[in-house]
């Protein structure tokens, strides 16, 4: 019995321990930002007042303009996000959502990426 038990508890640490490294991954992603991770960035942190019809109650059109809904427009904005976002961190305004430093760095790395 004291044989089956071992190997058993050793194959739940190893099945714990991997669906934890799982969810870490998923949060803090290795190698350059994808589109798909900065329209989400987007959406989350933005797009409440930068879209056509924000949703944000303050706005009844997207402030300066500036529309973050597609790649192209990101991309087409992404001189005045780096200053926004990461330089100035005036953006997202007073940080009502809560972006984090490293949030700010994956956007930085997503727009130097493309610069390249
Ligand atoms: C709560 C609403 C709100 C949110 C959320 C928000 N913004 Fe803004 N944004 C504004 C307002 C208001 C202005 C106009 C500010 C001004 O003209 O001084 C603005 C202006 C801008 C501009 C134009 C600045 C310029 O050069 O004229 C950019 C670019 C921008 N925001 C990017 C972003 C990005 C990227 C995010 C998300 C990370 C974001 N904003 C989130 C309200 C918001």
């Amino acid at each position: 019995m004291k044989l089956g038990i071992m190997p058993c508890l050793a194959m739940a640490a190893v099945a714990a321990a991997a669906t934890v490294s799982t969810v870490a991954f998923g949060q803090v992603p290795s190698g350059p930002s994808t589109d798909a991770e900065i329209l989400a960035l987007m959406k989350t942190h933005c797009v409440m007042c930068h879209a056509a019809e924000p949703t944000h109650e303050a706005f009844a059109k997207a402030p300066a303009g500036v529309l973050l809904e597609t790649i192209a427009q990101v991309v087409g904005n992404a001189a005045k996000i780096m200053t926004q976002v990461v330089v100035n961190r005036a953006m997202p305004l007073g940080n009502q959502t809560g972006m984090t430093d490293r949030d700010r760095d994956r956007i930085a790395a997503w727009v130097e990426g493309r610069n390249r």
